[in-house]
C-alpha cells in the first residue's frame, strides 16, 4: 500500500494502525478522519534525531501545526520534545492548553497583530518569526514596556522557485512573505533591528514553499542563506545563532510519487550547510526546520459514507459521499492529487471510473477525479488517504456542515476520539 500503515484484511476491508477502518465507520460514524499516533511519533523521532545527529546539538524540528492544530498534536509535540511554529493567537492558545513550553515556539505569520505580539510576549513566546519592519517596531514597543528583551529572527526571501505549486510557493522575491535579500532590504532591516534596544536578533528564517520532492531548491535556499550570513559578517560584523530553514519536504499522496527518505533529505543538506560553513569561515549556526506536512499527512485518512452513483451515460460518473469541502478543501483550491479507495471491498477489481464529489451545493465540491475503483453501493465506506495535514485546519463549516469527528488509534492498537464531531449546537453556538 501508499504507506506502511495501510493493509488490508481478510474481510477485503481497508485498515490504518492494523484496525478495519470500516468498524470504525460503524462505531463512530462518517465522515471520520484517523489518526495513527505512532505514525506522527515516529516521523518527530526521524525529524528529531536526524538533526541532532546531523546539525548537532541545539539544531531541531519545528512542527509547523498549521498544518494540524489542535490540543492531541500539541501534546504529541510535548511528549517527543520538539518546537512548534504557530501562526496565531488561536494556534497559541491552543499549545497553551497543553501547557506547551514557548521557550521553543516561533510566532510566524506575516501580519500580526498588536494583541498578537502582546500575547505572544506575555506568555512567554521563545522568538518571533518577524516578516516586517512594522511589526518589529511593536515588539521593541511591548517588550520595552513589559521589561524585557524578546528574542526574533528575520523572515528573509532568499529568490528561490521551488517548482511547486504557485498558492504553496513562498520564497520568490515577490512573495508576501519576509523581506528580500536581492533588493537590499534584508540588509536595511538587521540595520534597523540591530538599533533596537528591546529586541535581540538571533538568526534568519526563510520557507520556499511546500510539497517539494526535490533536494536541490533546499540546498539552493541553504547556500543563499549562507553566502547572506558572510555578507552581514564582512559588512557589518554581524553573526547569526540560528539559520531556519523552514518546511516544505513533499509527502506521497499517490503511487507515482517518491515516499522520501528525510533522515537522508536531512543528511544531504547538512553535508551541503557543513561544507559551506567551513569554506565560509563564521561560526556554525544552529539549524532549524519547520515540517508541517510530512509531520502528520500521512498520519491519517478520511472515511466517508457513499450516498448516491450517478451515470451520465457517454460523459463520466459520480460518486457522492457525505463529506467534501468542507473537511478537505485542497482539491478544490489547489487539485491535490490523493489516493481514495473503496474501503468496504479493497482487492475487488477497480473497473468503474469516477469523480468523487462531496455533497456541497457547489460543482467544484469535488474530492478527486478520474477515480478507478469496484463500483460502490450506496452505504459502503470510502477512504481518502494521506489526509493529515491541511485537512482538518482548513476544515469550514459551509452548507452548515458540522465538521468530522477526529479518531487516534494509539501503539496498543486502542481507539479514542481527540477533536469530537460538531454539533447542530456547536453550529448555532455564536449565532444571537
Ligand atoms: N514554515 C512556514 C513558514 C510555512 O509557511 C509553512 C507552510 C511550513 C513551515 C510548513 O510547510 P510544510 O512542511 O507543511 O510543507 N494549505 C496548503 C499548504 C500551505 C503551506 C503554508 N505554509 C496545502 O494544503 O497544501
Amino acid at each position: 500500500m501508499l504507506h506502511e500503515n495501510l493493509s488490508v484484511n481478510e474481510k477485503n476491508h481497508l485498515c490504518i494502525a492494523g484496525r478495519d477502518t470500516v468498524e470504525l465507520a460503524q462505531k463512530y460514524s462518517t465522515p471520520l478522519m484517523v489518526i495513527d499516533e505512532e505514525r506522527i511519533r515516529r516521523n518527530a523521532r526521524i525529524y528529531k534525531e536526524a538533526m541532532k545527529e546531523y546539525f548537532g546539538d541545539g539544531s531541531y524540528p519545528l512542527f509547523a501545526s498549521k498544518a494540524l492544530s489542535c490540543k492531541y498534536v500539541y501534546r504529541i509535540a510535548k511528549q517527543e520534545d520538539i518546537g512548534i511554529d504557530i501562526v496565531s493567537s488561536g494556534e497559541l492558545y491552543t499549545a497553551l492548553c497543553e501547557g506547551f513550553d514557548l521557550s521553543k515556539a516561533y510566532f510566524h505569520g506575516n501580519n500580526k497583530t498588536d494583541f498578537d505580539i502582546n500575547y505572544g510576549i506575555e506568555n512567554g513566546i521563545g522568538h518571533f518569526v518577524v516578516d516586517n519592519m512594522n511589526e518589529l517596531d511593536v515588539i521593541d514597543r511591548i517588550a520595552g514596556e513589559k521589561g524585557i528583551v524578546q528574542g526574533i529572527i528575520i523572515r528573509l526571501t532568499p529568490g528561490i522557485d521551488p517548482h511547486t505549486h504557485a498558492a504553496i510557493s513562498t520564497g520568490k522575491v515577490d512573495s508576501k512573505f519576509g523581506i528580500a535579500i536581492e533588493t537590499g532590504q534584508a540588509t536595511e532591516a538587521v540595520k534597523y533591528t540591530l538599533s533596537k534596544k528591546n529586541v535581540r536578533l538571533d538568526g534568519f528564517h526563510c520557507h520556499i514553499g511546500s510539497q517539494i520532492f526535490d533536494i536541490k531548491p533546499f540546498c539552493d535556499a541553504a547556500r543563499l542563506m549562507i553566502k547572506y550570513i558572510v555578507k552581514l559578517k564582512k559588512e557589518i560584523g554581524f553573526e547569526t545563532e540560528i539559520l531556519n530553514l523552514g518546511g516544505g519536504f513533499g509527502v506521497r499522496y499517490i503511487q507515482s510519487q517518491p515516499e522520501l527518505d528525510y533522515k537522508e533529505f536531512i543528511r544531504l543538506i547538512s553535508q551541503f550547510i557543513n561544507e559551506e560553513v567551513r569554506a565560509s569561515g563564521i561560526k556554525k549556526p544552529i539549524i532549524l526546520m519547520e515540517p508541517g506536512r510530512s509531520m502528520v499527512a500521512d498520519s491519517c485518512l478520511t472515511l466517508y459514507t457513499v450516498g448516491g452513483t450517478k451515470e451520465i451515460h457517454g460523459f463520466k460518473n459520480y460518486v457522492s459521499v457525505d463529506g467534501g469541502m468542507p473537511d478537505n478543501p485542497r482539491y478544490a483550491l489547489y487539485q491535490s492529487d490523493y489516493t481514495v479507495c473503496l474501503a468496504s471491498r479493497m482487492n475487488d477489481p477497480c473497473d468503474f471510473e469516477c469523480t468523487v464529489a462531496g455533497r456541497c451545493c457547489e460543482s467544484g465540491d469535488l474530492l478527486q477525479e478520474n477515480v478507478k475503483m469496484p463500483k460502490p453501493k450506496r452505504g459502503e465506506i470510502l477512504s481518502v488517504l494521506v489526509t493529515g495535514a491541511y485537512n482538518y485546519s482548513m476544515a469550514s463549516n459551509y452548507n452548515r456542515i458540522p465538521r468530522p469527528a477526529v479518531l487516534a488509534i494509539n501503539k496498543n492498537g486502542e481507539d479514542f476520539t481527540v477533536i469530537k464531531r460538531e454539533s447542530f449546537e456547536d453550529l448555532v453556538k455564536n449565532d444571537l
